[in-house]
């Protein structure tokens, strides 16, 4: 089993589309997967139509240190409906749960910080090994400011993803902020704590010099965050197509199969290299894993606006 966190220092940047959506291809990979939304504004939450929704959430597990069946929720993927491209052709059984947000604002973190053991209590009810027969990977979404939430969601990580956009106060934002989370991380790594490796993402790339100077600038920065920080190089370009996919309730390789999907293919296979070769049933590669994804590069322009 492998937990992704999704964290930045700053709002807007594009966490919970990523949740979703890598959530969502790794389900359509074939894989078990569960969310957990960890932001008290529970957008991720409010991602997907759900089939079953369970009792209890986010809070049950924090507070109960033990993830059980009445706080997963299982979502609900409009197979067989019209206007999805290539839908039929995805594999409607494999899991795609979600542990739901129900903390009022502040209420978690009060409880969080009475306690002692606060930065272990996510990874605790993750760390059973029931869980890990449960599910191949987790993914945990996070609101952007620091909190104890926000630390029990990063300590619970393997991989930390980061998303940035390409704009200079965004991006000034983001290293600052960046270097601050894992400053916070590392004094916990004295206490035998380990701080997981960050993969920052820069998302919504346009094809202007800006957006293209930015991205080389947010490289560049990383590079001198003591080798914690790597940016991957897929980008994420900016596109309609992510809207539309959060308005329809679906991940964005169900709405653009060509461009968007192989963006999300190609950052899923940076993040988790075993993967590499693999596509979604309704890719146009799909079976055929010597195929290459052409006619996209990290920062180029989406011709038609999707
Ligand atoms: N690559 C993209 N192209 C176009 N729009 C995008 C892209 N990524 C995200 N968006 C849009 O940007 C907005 C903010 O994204 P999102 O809600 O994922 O950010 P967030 O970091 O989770 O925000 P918050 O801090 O409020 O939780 C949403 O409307 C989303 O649809
Ligand atoms: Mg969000």
């Amino acid at each position: 089993m492998l937990t992704f966190t999704v964290v930045a220092p700053k709002g807007g940047v594009g966490k919970t589309t990523l949740s979703a959506n890598i959530g969502g291809l790794l389900r359509d990979f074939g894989f078990r997967v569960l969310l957990i939304d960890a932001d008290v504004q529970p957008s991720l939450s409010k991602y997907f139509d759900l089939a079953q929704v369970a009792p209890y959430g986010l809070t049950k597990l924090v507070s109960e240190g033990f993830l059980t069946p009445d706080c997963v929720s299982t979502v609900q993927l409009p197979f067989g409906e019209a206007g999805f491209k290539g839908a039929h052709l995805l594999n409607p059984t494999p899991a795609l749960d979600i542990v739901l947000s129900d903390t009022r604002e502040g209420k978690l973190q009060d409880w969080l910080a009475q306690r002692l053991d606060r930065l272990v209590r996510i990874s605790m009810a993750l760390n059973q090994d029931a869980i890990a027969t449960l599910y191949d990977f987790v993914i945990i979404d996070t609101q952007g400011a620091l909190g104890h939430l926000q630390d029990a969601a990063v300590n619970a990580a393997d991989i930390l993803i980061s998303p940035v956009t390409p704009d200079v106060l965004s991006a000034r934002e983001f290293i600052d902020g960046t270097r601050h989370l894992i400053a916070r991380h590392e004094e916990a790594a004295n206490m035998g704590f380990k701080v997981p490796a960050m993969k920052a993402v820069i998302n919504r790339t346009e094809n202007t010099r800006d957006s293209r100077e930015m991205s080389s600038l947010i490289r560049e920065a990383y590079l001198h965050l003591r080798g914690r920080v790597s940016t991957v190089q897929t980008a994420v370009h900016s596109a309609v197509a992510f809207r539309k996919a959060a308005t329809a309730k679906v991940p964005v390789h169900w709405i653009d199969p060509l461009r968007a999907a192989d963006a999300m293919h190609m950052l899923l296979w940076e993040l988790v290299p075993s993967l590499q070769g693999q596509y979604a049933p309704n890719h146009r590669n799909f079976g055929n894993p010597d195929a290459v994804l052409d006619g996209f590069g990290p920062d180029s322009h989406d011709p038609d606006g999707q």
